[in-house]
């Protein structure tokens, strides 16, 4: 089980230095998946920094490549890199810009593969399937490259894509780490808070990213850490808006506009509300079903003090609500 494991991480370590060879030194790699990347205004630095690559656009041109070095097909598809039926054999990742998924340690246990193409019936991303080394709901995208940062600056910006890690990354962020796309887990979180109790969630501003942003915040406070959020102008997504100002605007920009929970969900839900009775008690009690998933007593009694003194509603009722719920939810 562990030689498995063992196999899968060196097959893993050898298709990123191919992909990544390949990127650099091979021609095809160099006019469509290099031209890409720095098209999309990432620097080299950083596309050696995340060890990005390129898989060639063919039948199995990497699959035999690595059986010619030795490498067996058993883990070859049990890393999912091949896809082999009876009478085929296919690279899972051809003709993708390939994004290696790194652990705690620094392993190559995955990639995500863009595509080139903007035919929408080809997948944007791929991912590696499940396996022995790689459980998607347990890893964020960027950890290794972010873990020193993260402590360093007791705190962790959470966004959703390989790009938005890479550009953030880029404009002097680099305590980011992406959720890429699954929904968020506990597992993820604790993983965080290994290395710091303070997460900002930056997800893309369209509703879907609003909607992961509410959810995301309940899960993070019930593991006991600090939620604040930041949410993006409609349409853009955190690499979509860095790119479209400075770095030091970008870092001002993220210093001014984040938000703890309770105003986040405060300005997003009140919009124009304030003076309806209704939709504020509707507000407050949503507001209190978060609070009262903080498991620490005394950090909840600080949120309810801010409530209190956003909403205007006196703390001992928030208090008594509290109460109910937590009573009646165990
Ligand atoms: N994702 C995925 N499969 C898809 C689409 C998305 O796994 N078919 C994951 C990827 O990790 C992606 C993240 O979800 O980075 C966010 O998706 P999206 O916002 O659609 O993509 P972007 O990261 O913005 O991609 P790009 O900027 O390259 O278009
Ligand atoms: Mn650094
Ligand atoms: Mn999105
Ligand atoms: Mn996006
Ligand atoms: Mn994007």
């Amino acid at each position: 089980q562990k030689d498995e494991r063992e196999s899968m991480m060196i097959v893993s370590a050898f298709a990123q230095k191919y992909f990544t060879r390949y990127l650099w030194s091979e021609n095809e790699g160099r006019t469509i998946g290099l031209s890409y990347l720095r098209e999309r205004g990432i620097r080299d630095e950083i596309i050696k920094k995340y060890e990005l690559g390129f898989c060639p656009d063919a039948k199995d041109t990497f699959t035999q490549a690595a059986q010619k070095e030795g490498y067996k097909m058993d883990f070859l598809e049990k890393t999912g890199l091949t896809i082999k039926r009876d009478d085929w054999v296919r690279d899972r990742f051809a003709g993708r810009v390939m994004f290696p998924i790194h652990n705690i340690a620094g392993r190559v246990i995955a990639f995500g593969g863009r595509t080139l193409k903007s035919d929408k019936n080809v997948a944007k991303y791929l991912n590696s399937p499940e396996s022995e080394i790689y459980h998607k709901s347990r890893v964020l995208y960027g950890i290794f490259q972010a873990k020193r940062d993260i402590t360093r600056l007791d705190k962790c910006y959470l966004v959703e894509g390989y790009t938005d890690v890479l550009s953030l990354h880029q404009a002097g962020i680099e305590n980011v780490v992406a959720s890429s796309g699954t929904a968020l887990t506990p597992d993820q979180i604790r993983l965080i808070k290994r290395f710091t109790p303070n997460i900002t969630i930056i997800y893309d501003g369209d509703a879907a990213g609003i909607k992961a942003s509410l959810r995301g915040i309940d899960l993070v406070l019930e593991e006991g850490v600090n939620v604040k959020v930041l949410l993006l102008p409609d349409g853009e997504d955190p690499d979509s808006f860095a790119r479209s100002m400075s770095s030091g605007q970008l870092q001002q920009y993220i210093a001014e506009h984040e938000t703890d929970f309770i105003r986040f969900k405060t300005q997003l839900l009140m919009k124009g509300a304030e003076s309806d009775p209704i939709s504020k008690a509707r507000l407050i009690n949503d507001i209190v079903r978060s609070i009262a998933m903080v498991p620490d007593a005394i950090t909840r009694s600080v949120y309810i003090q801010e409530c209190s003194r956003l909403m205007d509603v006196q703390e001992e009722i928030l208090y008594t609500e509290v109460r109910k719920i937590k009573f009646r939810d165990n």
